[in-house]
């Protein structure tokens, strides 16, 4: 048989799934998983929560929900393997060993980082570094450990962890130089609606942004949402650019071709902004109807959810306990 082709990917778990965590990972993943070609390891980045937030209920509150959502949106925990990152500690053995062979000035060249120095120039702020944790700087050394532990071929991301990707490559390349080859340079998977997907105000849809649709809110509150996306001012019955709007945008990233063209003819032939956020919401509330079904079901048995992930772990901790005794060998860490 082909050896499969290992496919991982792990959501922050700080903040309420949303439509971006649904239609750029959890769903792609979900399907990929299927084929049997594929070997999916599908986890939380549970201590990567801590970068982005202090607040211990928010990061644990999120993880359960996020959790609970994988397995709404149809994740079978026999298939793949399925674990919070907190459970595997040689994650983070690694992330240490990864760290002490990565140069910082690959760190400050990180996206995340240099956008935090800017925001803080742009503030006038005398420490270009004020308010900046040694958490969002070794940021990307910790996602190397996550992808690197488990010897993943495929990363599936939005476009803007793509440079994460490539730094883990060169870390991994520059572990194998030194001490031999036992680490797996990843590939970047880039979906063209991770890309893409616009949130309420036009940046990509990130809870950093605070612009996110959540997906298991009730009907009023989602209707509410959609109502706050912005739109250019042109008034009803003036024909109206559908490659240029997030209300198409997102509508898109749910629907089916036919629907997607009779939306669109809308347009042409002037639809109303309030019409165009009504029919989106039709559409929504359908497309989302049945996993939230599931999920209402779901978070009512949080033993279920702890003893899905336990497993998970377990299986996990298969693949990473026998590569990082090899890695502790290799560097030297090891028994008289
Ligand atoms: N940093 C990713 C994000 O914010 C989440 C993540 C953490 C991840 N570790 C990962 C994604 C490893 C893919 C692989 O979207």
């Amino acid at each position: 048989m082909a050896v499969k082709q290992k496919v991982l990917t792990g959501i922050t778990t700080s903040g309420t799934p949303h439509l971006g965590n649904l239609v750029g990972a959890i769903l792609p993943a979900i399907e990929a998983s299927k084929g049997n070609d594929t070997s999916s390891f599908l986890f939380l980045a549970d201590y990567h929560s801590l970068i982005k937030n202090l607040d211990s209920k928010l990061t644990h509150e999120s993880s359960f929900e996020i959790a609970a959502c994988w397995l709404a949106c149809g994740l079978d925990p026999e298939k793949v393997t399925f674990y919070r990152q907190s459970d595997i500690p040689h994650i983070f053995e690694l992330s240490w060993i990864l760290g002490c062979l990565t140069s910082k000035g690959l760190l400050n060249r990180a996206h995340a980082y240099k956008a935090a120095i800017s925001d803080n120039e742009l503030n006038g702020a005398k420490d270009v570094d004020k308010g900046i944790t040694m958490g969002l700087f070794n940021y990307p050394i910790l996602m190397a450990a996550d992808i690197l532990m488990f010897s993943a071929d495929i990363v599936p991301v939005g476009q803007d962890q793509k440079q994460h990707i490539e730094m883990t490559r060169d870390i991994a390349l520059r572990f194998n130089h030194h001490y031999g080859d036992l680490l797996t340079p990843p590939e970047a998977k880039i979906s063209k609606e991770t890309g893409v997907l616009p949130g309420l105000d036009g940046r990509k849809m990130s809870k950093s942004y605070k612009n996110t649709i959540p997906i298991f809110s009730d009907e009023d509150s989602l209707k509410k949402t959609i109502m706050k996306i912005k739109t250019n001012s042109l008034e009803p019955g003036v024909p109206k650019d559908s490659t240029d709007c997030n209300i198409f945008a997102i509508f898109k990233s749910i629907a089916e071709e036919d629907d997607i063209k009779s939306f669109q003819k809308m347009y042409e032939d002037g639809i109303g902004w309030g019409d165009a956020k009504t029919y989106l919401f039709d559409h929504l509330s359908l497309f989302l109807s049945s996993y939230k079904k599931e999920y209402l079901k779901i978070i009512k048995d949080r033993v279920y959810v702890e003893s899905v992930l336990k497993e998970g772990a377990n299986k996990a901790l298969e693949v990473s306990t026998p590569l990082i005794e090899d890695i502790r060998n290799s560097v030297g860490i090891k028994g008289f």
